[in-house]
């Protein structure tokens, strides 16, 4: 996720375009970089670093220009550095690009470009841009852009400024935000509306497939076919910080909305174009070494240690390989039985845990492979470890992990269908029913999301309660232990999970009348043991939420709330059952009056011991 911007008017251009950058560093803050025109050259400024660092660099610039682009960004392809920034030029360096998005099939365009003798000076997806344009451009830029981004597979929003045009800007947008701001004798671009806020409330939303051409007689927009459209002016009344937050009160509930997109990214040029096979060209793991490892250790802290516990389930089950899973400060310190036959996989959404940090150390001074799971491009872990393999949730900014636990859950099913097709353990047809179930999830999440009304008022019902426990089976234990951390975290309320048939081994004495219990049942194979777990809870006057597949008796007839989820394998519920617990601890927090996105004492990443 990256925030793109763009300016034309009759204002200091470059000063704008700083200052919407600076309202959208949230989607991104690895890099950053702006390109205008100068004497009617094209000039490209671009840095490492956070938006501060670029404008330092840009003090020498004295000429005053009244159009630009500029971009900051969130690493995807290529890590964070000057060359990797955007804008991105052409070969004639007339073109200059910035895009938010991932392109699936830049690989392979890269490869025809190059063969066609155009030269990269990044390792970028976005690159593929710019030499497209270059490419197609024939006197009119619009139509450039059009046929460039018509041979492109993936997501994208990018604006063009050119040389050869420069009364106008370009723009078109797929599967990532666009909106056009309408000022009076200027117009902007930006990924989101906080960056245009402090100049006009009036925007044009861009729609999928749709491109945008701005001069300063005004915005035509086309559709993909290049026909016309009329556009209805869209009045922005929220306020800045709102708009940053898109219009949720909390970045927290923002980033479990964000979820189904983050899914499809971190998903996306992952699966094969046909949906059968999984693919994971950024790891160079031969078959060889993945049919030679003996274990697999999976190591982090909180959340992303309860993405683990989903890993080790899953990755059993596909390929019938032992996991463990340990906390990072614990597996530092116990002398872990390690050899160079075993595969370490690090799981950190920050990348900067110092923990987790340390442990992929013991685990490389072991001589074992280590493999990261983080979403942070260039972080310490991902620059540490073998292999990386990124989510791409873009930046989470609540301390509560939302979107970056379940992304990381995700590569942990495409590391088990990965393994599984290497080790032989599950067929070809097996593996592409599990793939389909996992392209199912980015939607079937939206549903669950809008139960958000159903679960509030549970919030509401019972947020006054000092304890709540959560109950599991096998997956649904694993996820229990995240939704306990959850409405710890945020709402101070204390809160245990427990495997449900551990609970009359002792915490059954703590279940008295009216204390909640949140029960998860998608876990078929073990149901009916889960279903009398919740009977010995209400025999003792517990209030019981399960939360099922779809319509299930046996959890109505014993609970009494139920929240029911569409139906999907078992195998892959936990990305859907956790939503409902995330928004239970959110409404929970949020009825107790709680500071959601900073939590006390917490903090987003513990670079600490
Ligand atoms: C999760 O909601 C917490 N904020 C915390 O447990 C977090 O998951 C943990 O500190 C690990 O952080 P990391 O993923 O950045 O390594």
């Amino acid at each position: 996720m990256c925030g793109i911007v763009g300016y034309l008017g009759n204002q200091d251009a470059v000063s704008v375009l700083l200052n919407g950058l600076k309202r959208l560093e949230y989607r991104g803050y690895d890099s950053a970089g702006v390109a205008f025109l100068n004497d009617g050259s094209l000039k490209v400024k671009k840095k490492k670093g956070r938006i501060a660092v670029l404008e330092e660099s840009l003090n020498s610039q004295n000429k005053r220009t009244t159009i630009g682009i500029g971009h900051t960004r969130w690493a995807t392809h290529g890590r964070p550095s000057d060359e990797n920034a955007h804008p991105h030029y052409d070969c004639t360096k007339k073109f200059a690009v910035v895009h938010n998005g991932i392109i699936e099939n830049y690989a392979e365009l890269r490869e025809q470009l190059q063969a066609r003798g155009h030269r990269f000076a990044s390792e970028t997806d976005t690159e593929v841009l710019a030499h497209l344009i270059e490419e197609a451009y024939r006197g009119d830029l619009c139509t450039a852009l059009r046929d460039a981004v018509r041979q492109v597979r993936g997501s994208y929003a990018v604006v063009v400024l050119s040389e050869y045009h420069p009364d106008r800007l370009v723009a078109a947008r797929k599967d990532s935000p666009l909106v056009v701001g309408l000022g009076d004798g200027e117009y902007f671009l930006a990924s989101d509306i906080p960056a245009i806020l402090p100049y006009t409330r009036n925007v044009y939303l861009i729609s999928e497939g749709e491109v945008a051409e701005l001069t300063l007689d005004g915005v035509r927009i086309v559709n993909s076919k290049g026909e016309p459209v009329a556009k209805e002016v869209f009045h922005v009344s929220w306020d800045a910080d709102a708009a940053e937050r898109g219009g949720y009160p909390h970045f927290m509930l923002k980033e479990i909305f964000e979820q189904p997109r983050a899914l499809r990214d971190t998903l996306r040029s992952r699966i094969t174009p046909w949906g059968d096979d999984v693919v994971l060209k950024e790891i160079s793991l031969s078959p060889e070494d993945i049919r030679s490892f003996t274990k697999i250790t999976i190591v982090a802290c909180g959340t992303a240690y309860h993405a683990g516990l989903v890993g080790k389930y899953v990755i059993e089950k596909l390929a019938r390989l032992p996991v463990e899973v340990d906390l990072a400060s614990e597996f530092r310190y116990r002398d872990p039985l390690l050899d160079p036959r075993n595969l370490v996989i690090v799981i950190s959404q920050s990348g900067e845990t110092a923990d987790t940090l340390a442990a992929l150390r013991e685990a490389r001074a072991r001589g074992c492979r280590v493999l990261a799971v983080t979403n942070v491009v260039g972080s310490s872990v991902a620059r540490e470890a073998d292999e990386v393999i990124y989510t791409w949730a873009g930046p989470e900014i609540a301390v509560a992990s939302t979107k970056a636990y379940t992304t990381q859950v995700l590569v942990m099913y495409l590391l088990g269908l990965l393994f599984a097709r290497e080790r032989g353990t599950k067929t070809p047809a097996e593996i592409a029913e599990i793939i389909a179930a996992l392209q199912k999830l980015p939607g079937q999440m939206e549903q669950v999301l809008e139960q958000q009304d159903l679960i509030k008022e549970l919030a509401d019902k019972y947020h006054a309660c000092e304890d709540v426990f959560f109950l599991g089976r096998g997956l649904d234990y694993a996820v229990a232990m995240e939704g306990a951390l959850k409405l710890k975290e945020i709402s101070y309320i204390h809160a245990e999970a427990y495997a449900a048939g551990e609970l009359k081994h002792g915490t059954l004495a703590l279940i008295v009348e009216g204390v909640p219990v949140v029960a998860l049942a998608t876990q078929a194979d073990v149901l009916e043991k889960l279903v009398s777990n919740v009977k010995e809870v209400k025999a003792r006057e517990g209030t019981v939420i399960g939360i099922c597949l779809g319509n299930n008796e046996l959890v109505d007839g014993t609970s009494d709330h139920v929240i029911r989820l569409p139906e999907s394998p078992s195998l892959v519920a936990p990305i859907l059952s956790v939503v409902p617990l995330q928004l239970f601890a959110y409404y929970m927090a949020a009825a107790r009056g709680c500071d959601i996105d900073k939590p006390r004492n917490l903090a987003k990443s513990v670079t600490v011991e």
